[in-house]
């Protein structure tokens, strides 16, 4: 039988669903890979989804004894090995290529390493400095055809530069065989979020300006860069989280209802959204930085990034035109939560005297999406006794269902079958960030005040 051979006239009759038949890990020794990726592909082997192999690429040399061990030291810190197959099974499937992205030879050592296989996804977990020269590379050694590539965040530091990355991107795979990561998107919770809007009926005539006084978005952490600090220089608060996992959030909670069953409805009515949204002002964000920020290993004595970062929104549509939307999150902060808080306008005669909102809030509907998921409504019921007043409670669904794949399982294996329901388009562009970087920062704000706001 003739080998097919990798060529341009192929890419003509590839099925974009067709299966890859090999993973690719650009930065396969850095840190994602040991907190998140190891863990997920174990997973995936367990589940019985990945069965390709999976060819580590680094720039360190390392054998693949070496590459095994960092293998299950990550996979036993995120859990415990409860299947000696599946890790054996995956240790199998792993391959090492060492060297220079700048270095030809290193493409043409992960030809070899790839043998056989005619349809790789090549996952870029490295530094976004690196993204435009690994593609470039697979570009012109002939890695590309027929190949998916998965890009990590920061997809761009700012418009022209997310405009050019596509660009290059785009210059060496089709659109739909480039996958750009928002792990948000492949979280349960999250999707929830669209679920819940649009399959339940008695949201849609509350859900506007007309009843909804304002949105809170919240992701708190209470720990610190965690040794990031190279990375963290180079995106802050507002790059790292702000624009690509909160807005995912905004625009899930604020879009039109979809045209058809279909992703490509929901990308295109989530970039209305952001079409929409007023250009921020000075006033509209506060950055904040946490004490001790500037001792951090790779981080400059005197550097202005924020740590903390809390924005106003306005989207100018139909629906929300006049609603104040709040993002905030930051690191040091009082606890570790990511919620959503859609608060609702009081009704419009006080009848009662601790009527909304004088005792506390008014109603509002709440996303809970970590540490657990959950969906709670807040309203008023009547105490017991001879007087009209009432508290503030909660009905209060936990939502949280055993055996959930973790996001990037699911998006890891969604993006090898050719799936890209989850994962962003080149559509959906922002230009903030750049008039963001000019505004002042406050060292050492007062952030668990702000939080508790
Ligand atoms: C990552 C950021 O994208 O998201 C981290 O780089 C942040 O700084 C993390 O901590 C939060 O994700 P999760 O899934 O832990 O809420």
């Amino acid at each position: 039988m003739m080998r097919k051979k990798r060529g341009t006239e192929m890419n003509t009759i590839h099925n974009r669903t067709t299966p890859a038949d090999a993973l690719v890990i650009f930065g396969v020794t850095g840190d994602l890979v040991h907190k998140m990726i190891f863990p997920a592909l174990y997973a995936m082997v367990k589940r019985g989804v990945l069965n390709v192999p999976v060819v580590g690429v680094a720039g360190s040399k390392l054998s693949l004894a070496q590459l095994n061990k960092r293998a299950k030291d990550s996979i036993k810190q995120a859990g415990k090995i409860d299947d000696r197959d599946a890790l054996d099974h995956l240790l199998s499937l792993l391959k090492y290529v060492g060297g220079d992205y700048n270095d030809l030879g290193t493409f043409k050592a992960m030809k070899q390493a790839l043998g056989d296989a005619l349809r790789p996804a090549h996952y870029l977990a490295i530094p976004p400095t690196l993204f435009a020269k690994v593609i470039k590379g697979l570009g012109s050694s002939g890695l590309a055809d027929q190949a998916r590539v998965i890009i990590e965040k920061l997809f761009g530091r700012d418009l022209a530069s997310a405009r050019e990355l596509n660009r290059i991107a785009q210059s060496v795979f089709p659109e739909d065989s480039i996958f750009r990561i928002d792990h948000y998107l492949g979280k349960e919770a999250i999707m929830n979020i669209l679920y819940f809007r649009f399959a339940n009926s008695f949201l849609e005539p509350i859900w506007n300006r007309n009843h909804v006084a304002s949105v809170q978005i919240t992701l708190a952490e209470d720990f610190g860069i965690k040794g990031r600090g190279a990375f963290y220089e180079s995106a802050g608060c507002l790059r790292d989280v702000i624009q690509n996992h909160l807005f995912q959030i905004v625009a899930l909670l604020a879009m039109e209802p979809p045209a058809y069953q279909g992703y490509g409805a929901v990308h295109s009515e989530k970039t209305k959204v952001f079409q929409a949204m007023r250009p921020l002002q000075a006033d509209d964000v506060v950055r904040g930085q946490y004490t001790g920020y500037r001792k951090e290993p790779g981080v400059a004595k005197d550097s202005d990034v924020e740590t903390f970062c809390a924005l106003r929104l306005f989207i100018d549509s139909w629906r929300w035109q006049g609603v104040p939307w709040y993002l905030r999150s930051g690191k040091c902060l009082a606890a570790t939560a990511a919620e959503v808080l859609v608060e609702l306008k009081p009704p419009p005669q006080r009848l009662f005297d601790d009527s909304a909102p004088v005792d506390g809030r008014a109603n509002y509907l709440r996303f809970r999406l970590s540490p657990n998921s959950a969906v709670a409504l807040a309203v008023r019921v009547k105490r017991a006794g001879k007087e009209f007043v009432g508290d503030q409670r909660e009905l209060y669904l936990l939502n949280e269902q055993p055996g959930e794949e973790a996001p990037y399982e699911r998006l890891l294996s969604d993006a090898m079958a050719g799936n890209g329901a989850l994962f962003t388009s080149s559509l959906m562009s922002w230009n903030q960030p750049d008039k963001v970087g000019t505004l002042r920062l406050i060292p050492g704000a007062r952030q668990d005040r702000l939080l508790a706001a």
